[in-house]
């Protein structure tokens, strides 16, 4: 048998036989530090058979909310379920789990593969496992070797293969990537999507949405404890309005355009300095033709006009500062009321989004 196979063997079995199942479902969970509220009462929805991509920023709350779904801490409140067992009862789902927190620990004189054994008899698990493990993370040439002598990457993967010797059915890894070059980032996101397209849960951690976004079908994101946004990766796309870039032919016709566009209630700006030609408008492109009719009624020429969606990226950080917005806004009134804009942009005129 194929040692890819071996690893995962049980998983597609279980998962494909379920497809409306959540691998993990949480309401109001809850985690305090004395004072600390490192987790405030997250609703997450972890669709199975695929790769969750959990964001957040260092301190965000992300390996404390791991740390409950594992049940290595208890949650201060809240309640859930991971693989249809509820957290309280983790001795019933997590044979079933596959996890790595945080840079894992092994010894450093045993080879990674005499780890993996001892990890193996810990849990009842047949040495043929290791073996498939380790060719499955890339490590079965380097598996002879001292643990103490593997980079960073090596240490990496071998949490992976540790990780995945349960042959589990959900597979939590708190930031695999973490200082990892970009070569070492693309096999880790590689081998994760090959877990995922044998119908493996993933539910991977990092700080850094570039990273994981280009694997990832659902996204959790979180700031401070909170959720920020949860759902597909097209739906944070379409979070954010797209816009029509034009650039007039005549310097002293990017103003003119403005006043016009503005008048028919869109939200528009001029992208630059005083001689800018270039206007950004808050519409897609339904609405190209009409502007380019506006423009030529007006005997404005326009040398460009296209639409522009915004990258995942530029999504993130849009619902990353209207949260901080809000936050400002809650906790002073003075401020709600002058309706101060906490992004970077100053959008013309009282229009709404189309
Ligand atoms: N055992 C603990 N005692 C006190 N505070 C803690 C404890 N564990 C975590 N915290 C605090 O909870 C908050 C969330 O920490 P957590 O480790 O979950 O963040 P994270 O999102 O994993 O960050 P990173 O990206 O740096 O790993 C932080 O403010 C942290 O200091
Ligand atoms: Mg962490």
């Amino acid at each position: 048998m194929h040692a890819a196979a071996l690893a995962t063997e049980p998983v597609t079995r279980a998962i494909r036989q379920r497809t409306d199942y959540y691998a993990v479902v949480t309401r109001g969970l809850t985690k305090r530090f004395g004072k600390r509220l490192a987790v405030d009462g997250l609703d997450l929805v972890i669709p199975a058979g695929s790769i969750s991509g959990f964001v957040g920023q260092n301190g965000a709350g992300k390996t404390t909310t791991i740390r409950m779904l594992l049940g290595l801490i208890r949650p201060t409140a809240g309640r859930g379920t991971v693989l249809g067992h509820p957290l309280g009862r983790s001795r019933a789902y997590l044979p079933r789990v596959g996890a790595l927190i945080e840079g894992p620990t092994f010894y450093p004189a045993l080879s990674g593969r005499e780890n993996m054994i001892v990890l193996a008899r810990l849990s009842g698990i047949e040495n043929r496992r290791v073996d498939a493990a380790l060719e499955r993370v890339g490590l079965g040439a380097r598996g002879l070797d001292p643990f103490r002598t593997y980079s960073l990457g090596m240490r990496q993967r071998l949490g992976i293969a540790a990780a995945l010797l349960p042959g589990p059915e959900l597979l939590v890894l708190d930031e695999p990537t973490n200082g990892l070059d970009p070569q070492g980032i693309a096999e880790i996101r590689a081998m994760l999507r090959s877990f995922a397209d044998e119908g493996m849960t993933v539910f991977v951690s990092s700080h850094l949405l570039s990273e994981i976004q280009q694997i990832c079908e659902h996204l959790v994101v979180i700031e401070t404890g909170r959720l920020l946004f949860q759902g597909g990766v097209e739906e944070l796309l379409a979070a954010r309005a797209p816009e029509l870039i034009v650039r007039t032919e005549n310097p002293n016709h990017a103003k003119r355009l403005l006043q016009l566009v503005t008048g028919t209630g869109r939200s528009a700006r001029i992208v630059g300095d005083n001689q800018s030609t270039i206007l950004e408008v808050l519409a897609d492109c339904s609405w190209a033709g009409d502007l380019n009719r506006l423009a030529m009624e007006n005997g404005i020429t326009l040398v460009h006009l296209a639409e522009r969606r915004s990258t995942l990226e530029e999504a993130f950080f849009e619902i990353t500062r209207s949260s901080a917005k809000q936050a400002i806004q809650g906790s002073d009134p003075a401020c709600a009321a002058g309706g101060s804009d906490g992004g970077t942009k100053a959008w013309s005129e009282k229009a709404g989004r189309p």
